[in-house]
């Protein structure tokens, strides 16, 4: 017999933990302990949490995917499953977000994005969970007939007032007039801009982003405690609160760790502008002396393919790879060409076949099944 332990036996993170320390060949190095503790007090005292995510999420080797793609050191960081209603990064987000709407004595929050949104998905779920009534402003693409799967079968089951808008609708002037119409029936609206991104609404602090400057904390302790240090960060960047958080943590406790942001919609001036803009008032809002230029944000934006919410080739086989190499599932929308990106910088030796990279897993699944015919047109089911 064996005397191999068998792995069901071990806890999963301590399994998780021993599997990152294996997984990479790198030399312990110092980690500015001082730096992080520094900056989580900063965070502590400048902005309350609601702690709406199941934290910390794991940091996972990706060994199988490694192997396929020639590279040594791939992690993921699975945010996907930050629990609330199928997980992602908003819950992140929220977690500051809630802890506003809570503080304003806020009854109902209207926010909006497009039909198949993970950011109005999770927004309604954290204000079921404190008694908040969700109404969101859906914008359609385009004309034909709605169909309740996906994230929107979610806000469905979550019972949010949702709102449809063509796609030619003046979408700040509906909510504005919502927001009022609540207001005058004696209600408290608390208006949450696109994504939990850029302030606007009644978000005055850029609390997204302040969410993903918590995660990169969280993601450099796992990194500190298994003796690896970080080279990059590989997400997908839509509204730019998620990269803009990371960028600001880590300039903070790891000024070589790069946060590349694969854009999914917008083009890399455009997406750098915007980060940059979110990085400064979220520094700012922290009082931390950094300055960030768009020049200084990395965004690639060659994996956007048509559009946004496209599926092309590229993802759809990112996608099936993830899921055969690791049985991960990655969304059609986001985290699909992130990978797609991740896979192709890898081949082009943007990234040494030695650094640590680490993928974050933003999640997005419930958008798999809409999908279901261009997954299958593009894998030849
Ligand atoms: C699954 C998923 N990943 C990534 C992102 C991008 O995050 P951000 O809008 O903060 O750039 C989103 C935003 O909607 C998302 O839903």
């Amino acid at each position: 017999m064996s005397a191999k332990r068998s792995t069901s036996s071990v806890p999963r993170r301590v399994f998780l933990q021993s599997g990152i320390a294996a997984a990479v060949s790198a030399p312990r190095i110092g980690f500015s302990q001082g730096a992080r503790a520094g900056l989580s007090r900063l965070l502590n005292d400048r902005f309350r949490r609601q702690p709406i995510s199941h934290l910390p999420t794991p940091l996972e080797p990706l060994r199988a995917l490694a192997e396929a793609l020639g590279c040594r050191n791939l992690l993921i960081k699975r945010d996907d499953q930050t629990g609330l209603a199928f997980g992602g990064n908003k819950a992140r987000k929220l977690d500051y977000i809630m802890a506003d709407v809570i503080r304003e004595k806020a009854d109902t929050i209207v926010t909006t994005a497009g039909v198949q949104s993970n950011w109005c998905r999770q927004t309604a779920a954290a204000a079921r969970m404190f008694g908040i009534d969700p109404v969101l402003v859906l914008a359609k693409r385009d004309t034909s007939p709605v169909e309740y799967e996906g994230n929107l079968l979610l806000d469905f089951l979550l019972n949010a007032d949702v709102r449809f808008l063509e796609p030619d609708a003046d979408r700040s002037r509906y909510i504005e007039v919502t927001a009022d119409e609540l207001r005058r029936s004696g209600r408290r609206p608390y208006i949450a801009p696109i994504g939990g991104s850029m302030p606007g609404g009644s978000m005055r602090d850029p609390l997204g982003a302040i969410g993903y400057v918590n995660a990169f904390l969280e993601m450099n302790e796992q990194a500190a405690r298994s003796g690896i240090p970080l080279d990059g960060v590989v997400l997908a960047s839509g509204s730019g609160g998620t990269q803009a958080g990371l960028v600001v943590g880590a300039r903070a406790v790891s000024p070589k760790t790069r946060i590349v942001g694969v854009s999914v919609s917008g083009s890399r001036p455009a997406l750098q502008k915007t980060v940059a803009a979110i990085a400064d008032i979220t520094a700012a809002a922290l009082d931390l002396k950094d300055k960030f230029t768009p020049e200084g944000i990395i965004v690639f934006d060659e994996y956007v393919g048509e559009g946004y919410g496209k599926l092309n080739r590229p993802a759809a086989e990112a996608i099936r790879l993830m899921a055969v190499k690791q049985g991960i599932l990655l969304d059609p929308v986001y985290t699909g060409k992130a990978l797609a990106g991740l896979i192709d910088l890898v081949k082009k030796e943007y990234f040494r076949k030695d650094e640590n990279v680490v993928f974050l897993h933003t999640g997005g699944t419930p958008a798999l099944f809409p999908y279901r015919g261009d997954l299958l047109s593009h894998l030849g089911g």
